[in-house]
């Protein structure tokens, strides 16, 4: 058994080898100012949105979000795992992959912890014949929920029967299957009693959730009756990131004849209910909304994808997500649709109510992306004048800008656009506001967007729960409980983490730790920074689609400060809402700030936000403007008097001082 690569070997082979050698020996790059640009490798695309920066040592393409460092490029590039990856780099850089000795590696680790949940699966299924409790679960499946046995194995279905330890002394007698079960979010470890554990699902039945290649990586577990959480998941674990899974992708390939088509829903039951009606193509997301990373994935493997969505405001809401994590992945020849179903139906009740056939005509019927990307424009224009109308075709333009430039269907919008609007395709693209995902870097110029915040290629294992749901996993269970024993920090959300808005804020407290203070709203007017860090606040979900360059991110102001810290935070968990927030932040002053913006009446009205991505982006482009002056002045003057004695870097720094003396006059 190979041992564990050590860390220090993984950084020093990172510090030995350079990415431009590593991405240009694979991809045809050119040099554009201090970065490099390409065509990305790992989307279709004719200009270029791949920008590596040799600098940071770090790549990200602008079109796909692909990001990271050599070995991740390496890993993507070449197929490879991480393991194998780093034994080519080390191959190039003269190096020897050392291993540690005893400890498996982590490829390995996982092996063993497959076999655990795979073990877990079986275990629960046989306990659908085998538990003195049997009939409750087999009663449920059948009776209320109107299952098949047959269909029930093709999803893998087990019960997980009543009490505490009956999967830990059935998979887990010895110690080291007992820790691989609880790396594999089976066992949770008992409060003060280290190395005791239980079982973390009891009395629940239990959903598998397979990969695409069919192995059992996580599983949801429901509870029979109305108890909370009605569906329990398995945390984010080494082989389970529920960001990039979808539930049934397996069973859909298995089962489907022609798999050209796949519909997104919203649960476990909408997938198997549906294909016990025939309809094998479902997918459904694991409690998050469906991101970028699913549709990478989905069109891989079809052409066609229909998103499902409750008729009600949730659901429209979802949809709008939906439409926004698709535009930037689109591709030529791909087509996405949008189902809306009638209120208060899913797609499980909808099939049992009216069958195949008429489900099959609503997707027939369904809305296509171009009428639901107009319709949100649409429905966000506040005014019914032109004004109205200006708002409605710059509303309409940022989203189609997310498109990649080289694929047909952006085209195609803009002129629809502007068949509607009267305005040229040229003017409509002139007048377009900041796309949302920063242009190719252009040739000449070092202001190529910058890879700037702390991205993370890797940026799901953080542990904690990415969705609004309360799970009850580790995460959420030293949480601050009110006297109901909810978490608090669910109030004024809704279950996908946007504000409800109106009112909530000013039940100060709720959100409030114990001793902390209370803030008197603001009275006076936000400030441009504080405003967007207040849109960011009440729409976190608009945090991912928008990028913000270094300078600003350094925050040498409080405004800049919170602002930044807010952006990263959403960034980075964009599946997080504001009370997971105001949980996590450990800094007294961000949180007087927070709250306080909070509190501000912008926030209880909300009358003043009316476009928050829009807002976010416009202030992002002013303080960059001002800052990216002040900044570069400083930059050339701390690079000290060597560099301030070449010509080159004088005349810089003195064209700089002349557009600032400009600015300020
Ligand atoms: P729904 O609450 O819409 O449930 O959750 P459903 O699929 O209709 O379930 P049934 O019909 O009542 O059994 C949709 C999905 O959201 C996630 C699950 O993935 C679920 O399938 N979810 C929901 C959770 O993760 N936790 C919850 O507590 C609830
Ligand atoms: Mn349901």
């Amino acid at each position: 058994m190979a041992g564990r690569i050590p860390d220090q070997f993984i950084d020093e082979l990172l510090a030995r080898t350079d990415i431009t050698d590593v991405v240009a020996s694979r991809i045809t790059v050119k040099k554009t100012g201090l970065n490099y640009s390409a065509l990305c490798p790992f989307h279709n695309e004719k200009t270029p949105s791949f920008s590596l920066n040799p600098n940071k040592q770090f790549y990200y393409c602008f079109g796909c979000g692909a990001g990271g460092n050599a070995i991740s490029f390496v890993m993507e590039h070449d197929h490879l795992d991480f393991v194998e990856a780093i034994e080519v780099l080390a191959k190039d850089a003269g190096m020897e992959v050392p291993r540690e000795q005893g400890a498996p590696d982590r490829y390995e680790q996982n092996a063993e912890l497959l076999k655990r949940l795979s073990e877990s699966a079986t275990f629960f299924q046989r306990q659908l014949l085998e538990s003195s409790h049997k009939d409750k679960a087999k009663d449920y499946l059948a009776k209320e929920r109107g299952l098949s046995g047959q269909i029930a194995k093709v999803y893998g279905l087990g019960f997980a029967p009543p009490g505490w330890d009956n999967l830990l002394k059935a998979i887990g007698p010895r110690a080291e299957q007992q820790e691989q079960l609880l790396q594999g979010g089976m066992l949770i470890e008992k409060k003060d009693q280290a190395g005791q554990y239980y079982d973390r699902f009891r009395d629940r039945i239990m959903f598998p959730i397979r990969d695409t290649r069919g192995r059992v990586i996580a599983f949801g577990g429901r509870a029979f009756g109305d108890e909370k959480p009605k569906y329990l998941n398995s945390p984010e674990t080494p082989v389970f990131h529920k960001n990039l899974e979808l539930y049934g992708l397996y069973e859909a390939k298995q089962n489907t004849t022609t798999l050209d088509h796949i519909i997104v829903v919203e649960g476990y039951m909408d997938v198997i209910v549906l294909a016990q009606h025939g309809i094998t193509n479902a997918v459904a997301t694991l409690g998050t909304s469906v991101n970028s990373q699913h549709f990478k994935k989905l069109f891989k493997l079809v052409d066609k994808v229909t998103l499902c969505f409750d008729g009600d405001k949730a659901g429209r809401a979802a949809a709008i997500r939906g439409l926004e994590a698709t535009l930037p992945v689109i591709q030529d020849g791909k087509q996405v649709r949008f189902l809306f179903l009638p209120e208060g139906e899913d797609p499980d009740s909808l099939v049992r109510k009216t069958g195949k056939e008429a489900f099959l005509e609503r997707l027939d019927d369904s809305s296509s992306l171009a009428h639901v990307l107009f319709e949100h424009a649409r429905s966000l224009v506040t005014l019914g004048d032109e004004e109205g109308e200006a708002q409605f075709t710059q509303n309409a333009m940022a989203l189609i800008q997310s498109i990649p430039k080289e694929v047909t269907l952006r085209s195609l919008l803009v002129k629809q656009l502007s068949d509607q609007s009267g305005l040229s395709s040229e003017t409509l693209t002139a007048n377009a506001p900041t796309p949302r995902h920063p242009a190719a870097p252009q040739t000449n110029s070092n202001h190529a967007p910058q890879v700037s915040h702390d991205y993370e290629p890797y940026g799901y294992d953080d542990g904690y729960e990415p969705h609004g749901y309360d799970d009850g996993h580790a995460p959420y269970q030293d949480m601050p409980m009110d006297q109901s024993g909810g978490y608090q920090g669910k109030q004024g959300f809704d279950s996908k983490g946007s504000f409800k808005g109106k009112g909530k804020w000013q039940n100060k407290g709720k959100w409030q730790k114990d001793d902390g203070p209370t803030f008197a709203p603001l009275q006076a007017g936000l400030s441009r920074i504080a405003h967007a860090t207040l849109c960011l606040l009440m729409h976190p979900s608009i945090a991912r689609d928008i990028d913000v360059p270094d300078p600003l991110l350094a925050g040498d102001t409080p405004d800049r400060q919170a602002f930044s810290r807010v952006w990263r935070y959403f960034n980075k968990y964009p599946e997080h809402n504001t009370g997971h927030l105001l949980y996590q932040e450990r800094n007294q002053v961000l949180l007087d700030t927070i709250y306080g913006l909070l509190n501000h009446p912008d926030a209880t009205t909300k009358q003043k936000i009316t476009n928050a991505k829009q807002e976010v982006l416009d202030m992002i482009e002013e303080q960059t403007e001002a800052l990216g002056l002040n900044s570069s002045i400083q930059r050339l003057k701390t690079r000290g008097n060597d560099a301030i004695n070449s010509t080159e870097t004088q005349q810089e720094l003195r064209a700089l001082m002349e557009q600032l003396r400009k600015k300020k006059s």
